[in-house]
């Protein structure tokens, strides 16, 4: 005959070891959900650390791609193309088109007849003088001179002048190696505001 009491203590204690392998088998998924929260702080942090975000690499593919950069390079391209040949300055006149006007200098005591389609320094020293000049750019004072006549702008077209200020051009003043005449006039060379 057996005796049903170890059977019973048998039975419980089996049941508690299935029961305690369950816990902790199921311990250890905690862990996973853990990494996987790190995870992605970590990558929500990223682009706040200058990682490329999507717009940012739109507004690079934008600008690096897109239509503006070629189509600008296009543009550029017939502008140097042109600008080379005078293309996009005051002195840009086909030939055909060129005006003359006369232009007294006072200090060389001569009036002489401007093109329109170069600067007053270059046809001054056309006729021989050694007229004042550094940079030949507009970015000195070196050649100014002064149109008695008025405002300067009203008888030259400056070509990026960076030098005189408005009251400058008012007074008459005008950088010669950038002034395209527009008019007839008389210029004091030599002669800065
Ligand atoms: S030479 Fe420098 S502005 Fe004319």
């Amino acid at each position: 005959m057996l005796d049903p009491l170890p059977i019973a203590l048998a039975a419980i204690a089996t049941l508690t070891v299935v029961l305690v392998s369950t816990v902790k088998g199921t311990g250890w998924e905690p862990t996973e959900d853990i990494s996987d929260e790190i995870v992605e702080r970590r990558a929500n942090s990223l682009p706040e650390t200058g990682f490329p975000e999507p717009g940012n690499r739109a507004i690079g593919a934008g600008g690096g791609g897109g239509g503006a950069i070629p189509a600008g390079g296009e543009g550029g391209e017939g502008e140097l193309e042109e600008g080379g040949s005078g293309g996009s300055g005051p002195g840009d006149i086909p030939e055909d088109e060129v005006e003359y006007f006369e232009v007294e200098f006072a200090k060389q005591g001569e009036t002489v007849e401007l093109a329109n389609d170069e600067p007053i320094l270059e046809q001054g020293e056309d006729q021989g003088w050694d007229l004042p000049y550094a940079c030949r750019q507009g970015q000195c004072v070196s050649c100014a001179g002064r149109i008695a006549d008025g405002p300067s702008e009203d008888f030259v077209e400056h070509d990026n002048q960076q030098m005189l200020d408005e009251n400058e051009l008012d007074d008459g003043y005008t950088l010669t190696c950038v002034a395209y005449p527009r008019d007839s006039f008389t210029i004091e060379t030599g002669e800065a505001p």
